[in-house]
């Protein structure tokens, strides 16, 4: 057990299971008193269920830890408004943000029909956007009062956002709006000492335990356990701390025992035309076609490199 999170008052969402279960358990053993939020959903995001959130405000309360419960879809603005109340009026304040609830509706673009596209996308961005944007404006009331305010968020993305995962067009579009919301968030925060921070972790949970990825995961017979989702949650409690301050604005990827900086996209090759007219189709081939014409069409799809 640690000190690093003394007093501070942390959401978790999705923390019923799998990685946010590692997270809301990591910031509990450092001292945060842990709201766990969690529908307790199925892995197309269908059948509710208290259980599994339960399960872990029991688990805390057993090593001692402060902990409790909420019930509402991340994707509804007015039930996250209600967790966040549950956090400020159970525990006085609100300090911690990990948005990490979700679930996927995997299929080829050509297959994938609206109804798929809007659940992922109101899941996770939208459920993103529903912590962030309240959260942001219950810290600048404080602010504005006068008020000490100490606010992180961390915001979960993924490598299907960095490779444009192939079978996820709903996933990977969701996971690239994440990180910008992120970024918007930073920097309209960073006045008030407010982080905001995103990561895009690998671990074996119910969102993986299929395909490719359960071979990739699995639980090895000996050794370290790479893929065990606790070892994604002490990046997110550092990240919460009060030592990880001056980090905002950055999307990291975490697991086993690795934590990757991602470069932020960033302009690359410029062309200028050196006549005085407009561009025209053709002078535009010219200088594309010298540029385009020893590259691949398209890079891959998402090719998951585990070592
Ligand atoms: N597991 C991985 O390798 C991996 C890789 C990249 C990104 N991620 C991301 O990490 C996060 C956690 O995923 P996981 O692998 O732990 O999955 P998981 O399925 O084990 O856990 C997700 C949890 O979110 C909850 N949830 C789903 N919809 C909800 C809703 N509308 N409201 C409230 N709770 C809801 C579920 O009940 C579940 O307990 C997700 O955002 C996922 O996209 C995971």
């Amino acid at each position: 057990m640690g000190n690093s999170l003394d007093g501070k008052v942390a959401i978790v969402t999705g923390a019923g299971r799998g990685l946010g279960k590692s997270e809301a358990i990591a910031l509990a053993k450092e001292g945060a008193r842990v709201v766990i939020a969690d529908l307790g959903v199925g892995k197309d995001g269908s059948c509710a269920d208290e259980g599994p959130a339960q399960q872990v405000v029991d688990e805390i309360k057993g090593f001692g830890g402060e902990a409790t419960t909420a019930y509402g879809d991340v994707g509804d603005y007015s039930e996250a408004g209600t967790t966040i109340k549950k956090a400020v009026d159970t525990y006085g304040d609100l300090n911690i943000i990990v948005n990490n609830a979700g679930f996927c509706r995997d299929k080829m673009i050509f297959n994938m029909d609206e109804d798929e596209f809007d659940a992922v996308i109101r899941v996770h961005l939208k459920g993103h956007f529903n912590f962030i944007s309240q959260a942001c404006s219950f810290w600048r009331q404080k602010a504005k009062a006068g008020e000490d305010v100490y606010g992180r968020l961390i915001s979960t993305t993924s490598e299907a956002f960095l490779y444009a995962s192939l079978g996820q067009p709903n996933y990977a579009a969701a996971k690239a709006g994440i990180v910008q919301l992120t970024m918007v968030a930073a920097q309209a925060m960073i006045k008030y000492g407010i982080t905001a921070n995103a990561i895009a972790p690998r671990a074996r949970t119910t969102m993986t335990d299929e395909g490719i990825t359960a071979q990739m995961f699995a639980k090895p017979d000996s050794g370290f356990d790479t893929f065990h989702p606790d070892n994604v949650a002490p990046f997110v409690a550092y990240l919460a701390t009060p030592m990880a301050g001056r980090i905002s604005g950055h999307v990291f990827v975490v697991w086993g025992k690795q934590v990757t900086v991602v470069d932020c996209p960033t302009p690359g090759e410029r062309f200028e035309n050196n006549e005085d007219t407009m561009w025209t189709v053709e002078s535009l081939h010219e200088k594309m076609d010298t540029y385009f014409k020893d590259k691949e069409p398209v890079t891959d799809g998402f090719i998951v490199q585990p070592f």
